[in-house]
């Protein structure tokens, strides 16, 4: 049975979206300053994001993929060109309405698990969402392990709790910086599935960074991949696979070209498009 899978390439930031953009990336340059001169992460990087859109971002370690997630969450500042949201040029973290998982799980050492959960609300003073934090406890696998500290947690579930911390809040915008790296394939391909379910349900726009090309994809509504460093745009694929997706549309033919063909692209560092 064919899965109807189609994917498209582009090697321009694909459609302006204008002002109806979510997230705007307008010539993002980030320039770090360090002990051996300056060193040049993210290089005119445009892209814009629909509201809703699941984009995914692959690229060769140290291109540049937390500097980009980084700079889109406010949490530090770009040294040309800037990031929208929703029109407005980032300055700063706004945590109501971006969520974000980090490559490492950041929970702190002193509360259990439910603990540092909860911290996120405490700190927004938001309610919780003691539903919704269940759910996702139970999903995750960790509804057992609410009492326990960090340093009594595998570091896959840290991740996990990194992960339902910044789900049960329900951001309009979800940042995920390679959350499912330290997962075994089995649990990646479960959280994948979760991801998925609650992405449907919530409408969210979630920008997920991974090294994972089969992950990329049968997540994505666009895969982005990025150049080795400079950090640059260097393909856009539009993948058309029908949803909700499972698990058996990534052993179609299909997927699998597709995964070639992306490896290539990520291999060779991809063809930097002209910045103008
Ligand atoms: N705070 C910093 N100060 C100086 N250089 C930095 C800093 N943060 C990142 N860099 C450098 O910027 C480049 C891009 O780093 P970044 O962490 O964004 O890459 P990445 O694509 O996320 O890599 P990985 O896939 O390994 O996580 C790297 O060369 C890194 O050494
Ligand atoms: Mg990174």
């Amino acid at each position: 049975m064919s899965t109807g899978l189609a994917a498209t390439g582009s090697s321009t930031g694909g459609e302006p979206l204008g002002d109806q953009a979510k997230i705007r990336c307008d010539q993002a340059t980030k320039v770090y300053e360090t002990q051996t001169g300056q060193l040049v992460a993210l290089d005119h990087f445009s892209l814009d994001i629909a509201a809703g859109e699941l984009v995914t971002i692959l690229g060769p370690s140290g291109c540049g993929k937390t500097t980009l997630l980084w700079s889109m969450s406010g949490l530090h500042g770009l040294t040309d060109g800037q990031v929208l949201i929703d029109g407005t040029a980032v300055s700063g973290p706004r945590p109501d309405t971006v969520g974000m998982v980090f490559q490492e799980a950041n929970l702190l050492p002193w509360r259990n698990l439910r603990k540092n959960i909860d911290f996120a609300f405490e700190i927004r003073k938001k309610r919780k969402n003691k539903e919704r934090i269940e759910h996702l406890l139970e999903q995750t696998g960790l509804a057992g392990f609410t009492k326990a500290f960090p340093r009594e947690l595998s570091g896959g579930m840290q991740q996990r709790a990194s992960i339902v911390r910044a789900l049960a809040q329900d951001p309009e915008i979800l940042l995920m910086d390679e959350p499912f790296s330290a997962l075994d394939a089995f649990t990646r391909d479960e959280m994948n599935r979760l991801l998925l379910k609650l992405w449907e349900e919530s409408g969210q726009t979630i920008v997920f960074v991974t090294h994972n090309i089969s992950e990329a994809i049968f997540l994505a509504d666009r895969v982005v991949v990025m150049t080795a460093r400079p950090g640059r745009l260097a393909h856009i694929y539009n993948i058309d696979l029908p949803r909700p997706r499972n698990i058996d549309m990534t052993f179609e033919p299909h997927f699998i070209e597709l995964i070639q063909d992306v490896k290539r692209v990520v291999e060779t560092g991809g063809h930097a498009i002209e910045v103008e």
